[in-house]
């Protein structure tokens, strides 16, 4: 079973090994009128800040929850103008009425969405915004590469069948979970598809921050780019869902 505190163990890593989200996904919050400065901003599942670190440059009043003790360092050392809260995002206090923005970066799926949805909806301003996106490491529209291929192989190993990661969860069905109590209605459903290169220690380390690949895969992985020529270059995708505050 996945642990969400396997971030934690892998902290300084994470940092290094964690491509940041694509520039389009930038471009369409400010678009939408959401990185306003001074705006107050609860960055949810902030890890060691690769959001919040975007959200304080575009000039928002921004506090961060991370309750991995030594990403919670990491965040505070990279964004040390941020107010981070180290707890969870079922048990942070969050004072009713108090920010105009709440983000979740590839982390709604380890949150109880029955304690947090009420949370978020008491702790947003009226006219808040919800904006959720996640980095999925694995385009399913571009056709598999030899890479993609051998990565397959080495899933395919496994004794437990493989448990969906974020390349199968839909952004529609999240669209609707987030919906589903009437606190929130979705305003914008959009995907942003992107690539990058990576060599053999990237890869390494960027497999070894997934929470469902072991040591041994993600040096499988590694092997697999030196045996393909020592570069990869792989899809990516970003879905974005936001969702206003009803009432
Ligand atoms: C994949 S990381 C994403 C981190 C960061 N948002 C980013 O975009 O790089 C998922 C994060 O969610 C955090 N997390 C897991 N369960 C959580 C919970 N119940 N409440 C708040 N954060 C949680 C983990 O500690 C981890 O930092």
């Amino acid at each position: 079973m996945p642990d969400p505190m396997h971030f934690d163990r892998h902290a300084d890593l994470y940092d290094r090994a964690r491509p940041p989200y694509p520039d389009a996904l930038w471009q369409r919050l400010t678009s939408l009128g959401l990185l306003a400065a001074e705006h107050r901003a609860l960055d949810l599942g902030a890890g060691t800040g690769q959001a919040t670190e975007r959200l304080v440059e575009a000039g928002m009043r921004v506090t961060a929850v991370e309750p991995g003790a030594a990403l919670a360092v990491r965040l505070r050392e990279r964004v040390p103008s941020a107010r981070v809260l180290q707890t969870s995002a079922e048990e942070a206090e969050l004072a009713p009425g108090s920010f105009d923005l709440v983000t979740v970066a590839t982390a709604i799926h380890w949150f109880d969405l029955d304690a947090v949805l009420p949370k978020l909806h008491a702790a947003l301003a009226p006219g808040g915004r919800l904006a959720v996106w996640r980095n999925v490491y694995g385009d399913t529209s571009v056709p598999p590469t030899p890479f993609r291929r051998r990565l397959e192989a080495i899933v395919a190993q496994r004794d437990a069948p493989p448990r969906p990661g974020p390349g199968e969860l839909e952004t529609a069905r999240w669209a609707r979970l987030l919906e589903a109590d009437g606190l929130f209605a979705t305003t914008e459903v959009a995907e942003f598809h992107w690539r990058i290169d990576l060599d053999a220690d990237a890869v390494r380390g960027l497999f070894t921050t997934f929470s469902d690949w072991s040591a041994d895969e993600a040096e499988e992985a590694a092997r697999a780019v030196r045996d393909l020529g020592g570069t990869v270059t792989e899809h990516y995708l970003t879905p974005l869902i936001v969702l206003a505050r009803v009432g």
